[in-house]
């Protein structure tokens, strides 16, 4: 099982003060890894940061709002200098606004695509030019979605953000293969968290997803987080540039 632990490691994990970032934080620390977790809520990462604490071998919080895409460049410096240079990048944070596309506001569309795909690709390459600096591989794991693959009406801004992590997750690992940095995405179904607490507290949704999934059930963020763990260790060193739809079956029927 060596394969699968990532003592020694450094993980960066956004959106890591709840729900699916979270939940991969947990599992990378009980994986042996050192965890940062971002997101904008400090006493929130604060809170979190103090249940890992004694799991993992090194927890830190640091807060910062990606969709300031302008500074994620001097963040991240501030991180490498004050704590490392992480060897995992998680992209975990990520929003959604609902509603017909002839109403959501062009605010709407860009505070989506900001978030969900812009900082992605800012962080992932401030966080391989450190790698690449320093000849050394490294790991990320970004979070897209069943839309990356398909739509539902009512969700256009994060269908096309979900769409967009798929290709750039490819364009990326093709990019940095040679240089051992391996990206790859996991795409989850439908999960209870606070982003889809309206979803799973409207009866007719809640119901629809259990008779849609193939599994008959909402996923946990622990579903999610034990392949993220094994998508950052050497047991998966041969692959890259693939979205991993952890789905519950959803998208194997219709
Ligand atoms: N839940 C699902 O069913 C599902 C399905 C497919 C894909 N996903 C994707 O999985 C990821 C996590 O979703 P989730 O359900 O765990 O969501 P969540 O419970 O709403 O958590 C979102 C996390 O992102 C952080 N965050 C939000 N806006 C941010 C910003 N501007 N800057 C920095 N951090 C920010 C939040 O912290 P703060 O609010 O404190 O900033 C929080 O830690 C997202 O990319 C989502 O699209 C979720």
């Amino acid at each position: 099982m060596s394969r699968f632990r990532l003592d020694g490691r450094l993980a960066l994990v956004t959106g890591g003060s709840r729900g699916i970032g979270f939940g991969a934080a947990k599992a990378l620390a009980e994986s042996g890894a050192g965890v940062i977790l971002v997101g904008r809520n400090e006493a929130e990462l604060q809170k979190k940061a103090e249940e890992l604490r004694g799991i993992g071998p090194a927890v830190h919080v640091s807060p910062f709002d990606l969709a300031d895409s302008q500074n994620i460049a001097a963040w991240f410096e501030s991180i490498t200098e004050s704590i490392g240079s992480p060897d995992i990048l998680i992209n975990a944070a990520g929003m959604t606004r609902r509603g017909p596309a002839v109403e959501l506001s062009l605010e709407d569309w860009n505070a989506v695509i900001a978030l969900n795909t812009t900082a992605i690709f800012e962080l992932s390459r401030q966080f391989a030019k450190k790698l690449l600096a320093a000849e050394r591989g490294g790991r990320i794991i970004n979070i897209a979605s069943l839309m990356t693959a398909a739509a539902r009406a009512g969700t256009s801004p994060y269908t096309a953000s979900k769409g967009a992590v798929g290709q750039l997750t490819k364009a990326l690992a093709v990019e940095w293969a040679k240089s051992g940095i391996l990206v790859n995405a996991i795409a989850p179904g439908y999960i209870a968290t606070e982003l889809t607490e309206p979803l799973v507290n409207d009866e007719a949704f809640d119901t629809w997803v259990k008779q849609r999934c193939p599994l008959g059930r909402w996923g946990e963020p622990e579903d999610i987080a034990w392949p993220i763990v094994f998508l950052a260790s050497e047991a998966a060193a041969f692959i890259t540039g693939q979205v991993i739809y952890v789905d519950g079956g959803w998208l194997a029927t219709f």
